[in-house]
């Protein structure tokens, strides 16, 4: 069965293609993210894993040959959906390797005596309902259940109505403490979203901490009205507005060392190419080492918006939609994954993952795998076959020590 994660990706590679943006688009419950769920399940079931589905969404495949009870796994794995036009790689390299991982341990006779888990977690990327990690969030409690129920897509379907339609209970999402119990340490693999690894000239690295980062919705209000019948001087135009205030992001972000603030998301209503809109929002995300910067920034932007929007006679509103505090992984994991890695550097990430939002609730770390272009959430994001079935070794050496099986 040894199959290598090269192979595994291969099977999967043009589910979820996107025409129009390049990359794949595979938001949480699109076909495309159903079809890699499938994929997962199959290969899952393949290798003997027992196999389920949680409350929240989170699919949990098991290797636990002594029947030990199901609590304080050894648990690694990550996501399936993706940004937008995202890479092949985010998300899916650590599934896959998690997969190609047992069969590792399996080869060189390990036998796990405590349960060994892999997880793929839904919603992490916060395409489809806007708040990232919603899976792993919901598990820990991070977020309340009735909040995430009233999430909407861009269609309106709320999660609650997504959920339904994907076989959960609405009702019953949700911290799920047993489920929580059952991980007694996370270690995810994950493409790195940068040039640490190019730079070090390494394959593989351990995580040591994810940059604080959030989301804000801004609200630009002005007056819709006839793009051929209103003069120029007769417009409160929230467009005009919603440039001057991505521009002014853009500014006040490059005015602060190592703050990052981004606007990929604009939404005019009503939308019309001959229409002057009559509100525009603006999804702001901002992150920085220090939360307390990253709360600067943010007002700083906001202020900065709410004289832009009064010059062209529009308001502004800023509405937080989700914010997590930079988050450290687990000193002594970390310290035992360099001893089993010896050369593996240590890196941080300025991506957040669902690792991060299962830090504050157990031992948690990350391996990065080399990505020569540096690039992520975009179609250039890539991994050389070497160096992800080098990230399957690290990954495999790693939870062999964390089991503390002889082979
Ligand atoms: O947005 C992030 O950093 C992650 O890819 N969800
Ligand atoms: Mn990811
Ligand atoms: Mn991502």
């Amino acid at each position: 069965m040894a199959e290598t994660v090269p192979g595994l990706l291969r099977e999967i590679a043009t589910v979820g293609t996107d025409p129009t943006r390049g990359g794949y688009s595979r938001p949480v419950w699109s076909d495309a993210e159903l079809t890699l769920r499938e994929w997962f399940v199959d290969h899952a079931g393949r290798r003997g894993l027992d196999v389920e589905t949680d409350r929240n969404g989170i699919i949990w495949a098991w290797w636990n040959p002594t029947g030990a009870p199901l609590v304080d796994g050894v648990v690694t794995g990550s996501h399936l959906d993706s940004v937008p036009g995202g890479g092949a790689f985010d998300g899916p390299l650590g599934v896959a390797s998690a997969l190609a991982a047992v069969d590792r341990l399996r080869a060189r006779g390990v036998r796990p005596s405590r349960p060994l888990g892999l997880a793929v977690f839904p919603e992490e990327e916060g395409s489809r309902f806007g708040i990232a990690c919603l899976g792993s969030r919901l598990l820990a409690g991070s977020i309340a259940p009735e909040r995430a129920a009233a999430l909407t897509d861009p269609d309106g379907v709320s999660f609650a109505e997504a959920a339904a339609r994907h076989g959960l209970d609405p009702h019953h999402i949700g911290p799920d403490r047993q489920v929580l119990d059952r991980i007694g340490v996370f270690l995810e693999l994950h493409v790195e979203q940068g040039r640490g690894l190019i730079d070090l000239g390494r394959p593989v690295a351990i995580g040591t901490s994810i940059l604080g980062h959030g989301r804000w919705r801004l609200t630009v209000t002005g007056e819709g009205n006839h793009a051929g019948t209103t003069l120029m001087t007769d417009r409160h135009d929230p467009m005009v507005a919603a440039g001057a205030i991505i521009t002014a992001v853009r500014d006040v972000a490059a005015a602060v060392p190592d703050a990052r603030a981004t606007v990929g998301r604009v939404a005019p209503v009503p939308g019309g190419t001959n229409v002057i809109a009559s509100t525009v929002h603006i999804w702001l995300d901002v992150r920085h080492p220090s939360d307390a910067v990253t709360a600067d920034v943010v007002r700083t932007i906001h202020e900065r918006a709410q004289d832009i929007a009064a010059a062209e006679g529009c308001a502004v509103d800023l509405v937080e939609e989700s914010l997590s505090p930079t988050a450290h992984f687990d000193a002594a994991l970390r310290d035992r994954l360099s001893g089993v890695l010896p050369d593996a550097p240590l890196l941080a990430t300025g991506a957040g993952h669902d690792a991060g939002v299962l830090s504050t609730h157990l031992p948690t770390g990350m391996l990065f795998v080399r990505n020569p272009t540096g690039v992520s959430h975009a179609p250039g994001e890539h991994v050389e076959d070497v160096d992800a079935d080098a990230g399957a070794d690290a990954l495999a050496d790693a939870l062999r020590d964390l089991l503390g099986d002889p082979a």
